[in-house]
């Protein structure tokens, strides 16, 4: 691929994908993988499932995209369904292209309805590629919370703790990211962030959940901020919600959107709210509703946590993280990562590469046995990499 540039960073490992199904992708050759990382964490009912195909397809023959001031019924129909999923009744829905811009969206209207310019997040959270996301240097407040994360009194966080007093007093928003971490799934614990959102709230800040890769059932509940027992002004929402299509949505809670109407809020790109992106969100969602997904996200993420944790050794594998269908396997070292990594792609099996990590997102529809297979061949590779070292 002499003309492609590719600068996310990763090195290119299978060029010669052919064909997708469900969790799996084949090669020119014939050979499959078995995908356990869905692609950058989106396809999360699978790879080319034919319900969705059709509604791809429908909606291409009627409309697939149009000006600002002509659209199709489906737009008011997904925004429906996604509001529900998240319990935003009479909410907002404004259809984008990437997670990174749900974000951005999310934060220019708080920064709009509160006047303030200071952004709130976590030291390690990981929030998007645009430059007003990933320039620090400018208008964000990084919280630090790495001694929470040992902290004995978790359960029993309160306003006097030195972390939380850094805070600033006025913030336009809070984004918080339920649970991934720069992608090392490390989960905040509830009573820091319940104490976060009161403080922020407290001084007329927002709340905004980043679910782009928590949310869609990814934690076995709709949405990551849902273990948190808060209730945010703003839900971006990205990845699983297309399937592997580019469309994201920043949702706006009913507060919210009042005060929006209110003071007047303009943002425009030519793909806003595009009829194709809306149809494939309702098809995914409805997918998700038929076959009973979050509760299958519950139960199989409660039997993959199980496997994983048995063949924690403290001598190759530290520790393994998760929730739902979401996880990090710690491993001792870069060396070792890559070995496994590298013997389970060969052995027809892709789970993420983080360097100290190897991250397992499956789509939502992975089954008990192609979990036990998996895990019979994770421990094979172990056993290998541990006999070869
Ligand atoms: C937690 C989180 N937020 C935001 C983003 C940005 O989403 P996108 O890459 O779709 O722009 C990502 C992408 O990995 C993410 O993991």
């Amino acid at each position: 691929m002499e003309h492609v540039f590719f600068c996310t960073g990763h090195e290119l490992k299978i060029p010669n994908i052919v064909k997708s199904e469900g969790l799996y992708l084949y090669d020119k050759q014939g050979k499959s993988y078995m995908d356990l990382e869905s692609g950058v964490w989106c396809t999360s009912i699978g790879h080319n499932i034919e319900g969705i195909n059709g509604i791809i397809k429908n909606q291409i023959n009627s409309l697939m995209h149009a000006g600002f001031c002509y659209s199709n019924e489906i737009l008011e129909e997904s925004a429906q369904s996604i509001l529900k999923a998240a319990g935003f009744n009479h909410g907002k829905s404004v259809f984008l292209c990437s997670g990174s811009e749900a974000i951005e969206i999310s934060s220019q209207m708080a920064k709009h309805l509160t006047a303030e310019s200071v952004s709130l997040t976590l030291h390690d959270s990981y929030l998007g590629a645009y430059s007003s996301i990933t320039d620090k240097s400018r208008n964000w407040h990084l919280l630090n919370w790495e001694q929470c994360k040992i902290c004995s009194d978790k359960d029993k966080c309160d306003l006097s703790c030195e972390v939380l007093k850094k805070i600033p007093k006025y913030v336009s928003e809070f984004i918080f990211e339920p649970g991934s971490s720069s992608g090392f799934v490390r989960f905040p614990p509830k009573a820091m962030i319940k104490n976060i959102v009161k403080i922020v709230r407290d001084n007329n800040g927002k709340i905004v959940a980043n679910e782009v890769t928590t949310g869609i059932g990814r934690t076995g509940k709709w949405f990551g901020y849902q273990h948190y027992d808060i209730n945010p002004d703003f839900i971006a929402v990205g990845k699983g919600v297309g399937n592997g299509y580019p469309v994201s949505i920043a949702l706006i809670n009913e507060y919210t959107a009042r005060q929006l109407e209110l003071k007047p809020f303009h943002y425009s790109q030519s793909h806003q709210n595009d009829p194709l992106g809306a149809s494939i969100v309702k098809g995914v969602i409805q997918y998700i509703e038929n076959n009973d997904l979050i509760s299958e996200a519950q139960k199989n993420g409660a039997l993959l946590q199980k496997h994983l944790e048995s063949i924690v050794d403290k001598e190759i594998i530290l520790e393994v993280r998760g929730r739902g269908l979401m996880f990090a396997v710690d491993i001792k070292n870069e060396g070792l990562t890559n070995s496994i990594y590298s013997e389970l792609i060969k052995k027809g099996y892709i789970v993420g590469n983080r360097g100290s990590s190897l991250r397992i997102d499956p789509p939502l529809t992975i089954t008990k046995t192609e979990i036990d297979g998996f895990i019979e061949v994770l421990r094979e590779t172990i056993s290998h990499v541990k006999l070869f070292r």
